[in-house]
């Protein structure tokens, strides 16, 4: 299939490109480089040998979107394009909500003038706010917590009644939950612009020496060592998620929504020791109070990924964490 990758050059994205190409499909991406560097995609291009086209181009801008569009005809749109940083999110809402939701409904636009109708979408596990229990299964009730995580739910809904419109649409929502690790290669990987938000991408830095210390935010939640627990995913298998959501498009399922993870809860403190073992390397922290917004723990249930798609993840935490190494020790400025 002819697939167009839109946020293709960042984190998620250009490992899906990888694994796109690997499985046979031909790609193209479209990203505005906001948060991202072109250098992952010409990487993507050593990795697999293959070339593809790369628009520069912004989902806010209707007409480039349109000539992307009108240059070459796509059977699919894999939509990663969004902007996700939750501390942001809350100071600059208006930004997010353009972004994310006019960015979505500019794209559905140009797909259906140019009848393409079906599109993987990037959700994530933020929807289901501070579950009632665990594991989650898809049915759980949603409801977000920050301006991120509404534009995820926002664009869940439009979807929804893009599908209830035309029912010729076939729509995935793919629900993340916390996606780590690197292309084994070294040569792609996650490139947080300032100080990361997100845990491994803080530990990476204080490993490679860039961060003094860990901020631990609190060690007194219900929780079996009180830090917070999460469901990590390598970003490979996440990337394969993609490939088999793609695969059930072409069987006509309508739309349909799926968690990926792996089902597995791992605390922050033993994702420290983990990187410990894969690096090598003392990772210092200090015990904070809890951030904001941040919820005791959150994994996944699988079976209706593992039932309908098929998918299975590989990958542990230790692949994770010393893949996450080997790109952080390879590249100790990200693309820079
Ligand atoms: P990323 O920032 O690395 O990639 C997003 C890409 O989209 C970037 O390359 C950016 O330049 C591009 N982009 C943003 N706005 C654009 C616009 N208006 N037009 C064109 N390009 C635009 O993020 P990622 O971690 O690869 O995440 C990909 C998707 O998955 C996002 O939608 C994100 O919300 C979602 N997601 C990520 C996580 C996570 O923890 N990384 C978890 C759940 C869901
Ligand atoms: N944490 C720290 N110190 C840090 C960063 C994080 O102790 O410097 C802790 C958090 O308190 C949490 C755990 O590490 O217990 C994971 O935090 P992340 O920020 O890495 O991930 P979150 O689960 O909070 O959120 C991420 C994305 C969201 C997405 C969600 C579900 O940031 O956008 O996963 O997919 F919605």
């Amino acid at each position: 299939m002819k697939v167009l990758v839109t946020g293709g050059a960042g984190y998620i994205g250009s490992h899906t490109c990888v694994r796109l190409i690997e499985n046979g499909h031909e790609i193209a991406v479209l990203d505005n480089l906001s948060n991202s560097n072109e250098k992952a995609l010409q990487r993507v291009k050593s990795i697999t040998g293959a070339d593809f086209k790369f628009y520069k181009a912004d989902l806010l801008d209707k007409e480039a979107l349109n000539s992307v569009f009108s240059n070459e005809r796509y059977d699919a749109v894999i939509h990663f394009a969004g902007l996700k940083a939750v501390g942001e999110s809350v100071e600059i809402p208006l930004k997010y909500y353009a972004n994310n939701v006019s960015g979505t409904i500019n794209l559905c636009e140009a797909m259906k003038n140019n009848n393409v109708k079906k599109l993987v979408f990037s959700s994530s596990a933020t929807v289901y706010g501070n579950p009632k229990s665990l594991p989650i299964t898809e049915d759980f009730p949603v409801g977000a917590t920050n301006p991120y995580g509404q534009t995820k739910l926002m664009i869940e809904y439009i979807l929804k009644d893009l599908y209830l419109s035309d029912n010729s649409w076939d729509i995935a929502l793919l629900r993340y939950f916390n996606p780590i690790g690197a292309h084994p290669s070294g040569l792609i990987g996650e490139d947080p612009r300032g100080i990361p938000n997100n845990l491994l991408p803080y530990i990476s830095q204080v490993a490679v020496g860039r961060l003094p210390y860990l901020n631990v935010y609190g060690n007194d939640y219900d929780t079996p060592d009180g830090s917070g627990v999460r469901d990590y995913i390598h970003v490979i298998d996440l990337a394969d998620g993609h490939i088999k959501a793609i695969d059930k498009l072409n069987a006509n399922p309508g739309l349909v929504t799926y968690n990926l993870g792996t089902g597995n809860g791992f605390s922050v403190f033993e994702m420290i020791r983990a990187y410990e073992k894969a690096s090598k390397r003392k990772i210092e922290y200090k015990i904070m109070p809890r951030r904001q917004g941040d919820i005791a723990a959150c994994y996944a249930n699988t079976d209706k990924a593992k039932n309908e798609l098929g998918f299975q993840t590989l990958y542990g935490i230790d692949d994770m964490c010393e893949s996450s190494w080997k790109w952080q020790e390879m590249n100790p400025n990200g693309y820079k």
